[in-house]
């Protein structure tokens, strides 16, 4: 969605300016142009050559190097990032300061300005500072941060840069098409895990990747998101509501209490089908246990499925092998809108892979297969069918 866009990444003079090159080189990763601008006293914590590696373009130091760079260069961008920014430079740009390269493309700009602070809180909270950022905030510039904690200068206080993942999720979004404005979205994923006693599970080889990743990217997309989630490694995204469940059970009941506001469910999540038919509150002995007794779980799928209304609901199949038939099956007995299948046997595809090969089967037939791509771009490539069943049927 953001690739080919092109940000200006503006550095100024903190400790934090060495966390700006893990931005800079995560919005490359995102495929976005990033072209980065130092001040000098920028350049007394960082060399512009790190930042040159990372986003392998020319890094804009100074204001007379080329005389017409403070105004070309914000002309051909999307969006203006300032981090870290000092109480310095949040001065100059809301007073109208112009007088080095970081200001002057500031007042140049015309589209979306976001500025993570980065400071002594004393500073931070100075009124002259506050001020500053209420008068910017009032022109339309976004401020992410800044987080409270350890500060470089031995304090405790706000005035952290915000995480640099934020910061990256930030501009992502910013810069994302807002299409799914309106729409309450609820995303499962991970496993589920049924305890056998306190020690073991019953559980699966899911490891949510692609729940997150349809959850991060129908937030980008301006959805309100709700992420239910079994046990997973990962970090949830940023501007999602997230739920964590443990079995099954406890999965079906966040469910529905998410279910009736929402116009999609998305069921990404690796459901186990079984649970042992009983939960010994004590750990079983090594000679305490012959045969596993199993209960079926409840079908989420199905039963909202029965429930649906003009709600859009998505389904995954995973199979051992590419079995559209059995996808089918389950797209009419779940009462679904579409369903990805995924062959989890191939190699890129399924789970705990940073990858997946889908096929995409909506329910007016609708059949078409994607071929090994990142789960992000699946996601947005599922967003895009929900879409036009949206604009087919009608606010579904
Ligand atoms: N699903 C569910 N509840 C379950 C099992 C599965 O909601 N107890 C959902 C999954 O989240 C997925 C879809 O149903 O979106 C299909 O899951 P899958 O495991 O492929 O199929 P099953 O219905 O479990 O059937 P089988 O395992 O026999 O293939």
């Amino acid at each position: 969605m953001t690739k080919g866009k092109h940000v200006i990444l503006c550095v100024t003079g903190s400790i934090a300016s060495y966390k700006a090159v893990d931005i800079a080189r995560r919005l490359s990763d995102s495929g976005i142009n990033v072209s980065v601008v130092m001040t000098d006293a920028a350049r007394q914590f960082m060399s512009p050559l790190a930042f040159e590696a990372v986003t392998r373009n020319k890094v804009y130091t100074n204001l007379f190097d080329d005389p017409l760079s403070h105004v070309t260069l914000p002309q051909n961008a999307d969006l203006f990032l300032v981090a870290p920014a000092t109480a310095n430079t949040i001065g100059k740009f809301a007073s109208g300061i112009a007088d080095e390269i970081v200001s002057a493309m500031f007042m140049a700009f015309e589209g979306t300005v976001l500025i993570a602070p980065a400071m002594n809180e004393k500073m931070f909270n100075n009124p002259v500072v506050q001020k500053n950022i209420k008068n910017l905030t009032a022109t339309g510039v976004r401020f992410i941060g800044p987080d409270s904690g350890s500060l470089a200068c031995g304090y405790e206080g706000k005035g952290r840069l915000a995480d640099t993942g934020e910061i990256v999720e930030a501009v992502i979004s910013a810069l994302s098409p807002k299409d799914l404005k309106g729409k309450n979205i609820v995303v499962t994923a991970g496993p589920t895990v049924e305890a056998i006693d306190p020690v073991r599970f019953i559980s699966n080889r899911s490891s949510g990747k692609m729940g997150y990743e349809i959850a991060r990217a129908a937030s980008r997309r301006g959805a309100d998101v709700t992420l239910i989630s079994g046990p997973s490694p990962l970090v949830p995204p940023f501007g999602v509501s997230f739920i964590k469940v443990e079995s099954a059970s406890e999965m079906e009941d966040a469910v529905s209490k998410k279910f009736i506001k929402c116009d999609s469910l998305v069921m990404a999540a690796a459901v186990s089908d079984f649970a042992p038919s009983a939960f010994s509150r004590k750990k079983i002995k090594k000679g305490g246990l012959d045969v596993l007794k199993l209960r079926r779980t409840p079908d989420i799928l199905q039963s909202f499925g029965k429930k649906k209304g003009k709600k859009l609901i998505v389904g995954f199949a995973a199979e051992t092998g590419k079995d559209i038939g059995s996808a089918k099956k389950k797209l009419m007995s779940k009462n679904l809108d579409m369903i990805a299948l995924n062959d989890v046997t191939q190699e890129g595809a399924g789970f705990n892979s940073e990858t997946n090969i889908v096929t995409i089967i909506d329910r007016n037939g609708g059949v078409s297969d994607h071929p090994k791509m990142k789960k992000i771009e699946i996601a947005d490539i599922i967003i895009d069918r929900m879409l036009r069943l949206w604009e087919k049927g009608g606010k579904r």
